[in-house]
């Protein structure tokens, strides 16, 4: 039986001694730890701060571009019209205005759904009216 108990304290205290260790060498060198434990904090609380700025500044200015590739280019691929080839968006009258463009987008016409949530967003709208008019 002894031997056996022996065997199993020698082994609990293997598994316990890299702890022992590491407290040993966390009081000897607890300010140089503390000023990397607030140095690492500082940095993940830096990164969700910045994180949370360009995500903002995204919000507040929409990208036409991606806007047309999400909603528009299924049907609209470089500008052109997949169900109706005589209506593409290049060169299309409809983009005189920003008002008639507005109009085109806030009730759907022959084939093309309405997109009311750009026509309502003014952001979303000028960006996309502007990528659209952009485009050759
Ligand atoms: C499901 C396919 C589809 C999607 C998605 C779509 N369109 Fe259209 N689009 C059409 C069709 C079909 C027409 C022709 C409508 C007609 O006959 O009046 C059209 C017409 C247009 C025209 C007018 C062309 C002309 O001179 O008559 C513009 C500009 C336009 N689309 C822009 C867009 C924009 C911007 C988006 C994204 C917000 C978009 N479309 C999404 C199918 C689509």
């Amino acid at each position: 039986m002894m031997p056996f108990q022996t065997a199993r304290i020698c082994y609990a205290d293997t598994l316990r001694a890299p702890f022992y260790r590491l407290r040993l060498i966390m009081k000897k060198n607890w300010k140089s730890i503390r000023l990397l434990l607030l140095l690492t904090i500082g940095g993940i609380i830096a990164t969700v701060l910045l994180e949370a700025i360009s995500i903002d500044v995204a919000a507040a200015a929409p990208s036409g571009d991606k806007i047309f590739t999400a909603n528009c280019a299924a049907c609209h691929m470089g500008g052109k019209n997949i169900i109706d080839p005589k209506k593409p968006v290049v060169g299309s009258k409809k983009l005189a205005s920003k008002d008639l463009f507005k109009a085109l987008l806030s009730k759907s016409t022959g084939g093309m759904p309405a997109f009311s949530k750009i026509a309502e967003n003014d952001a979303a709208l000028e960006a996309l009216y502007a990528y659209v008019k952009s485009l050759k």
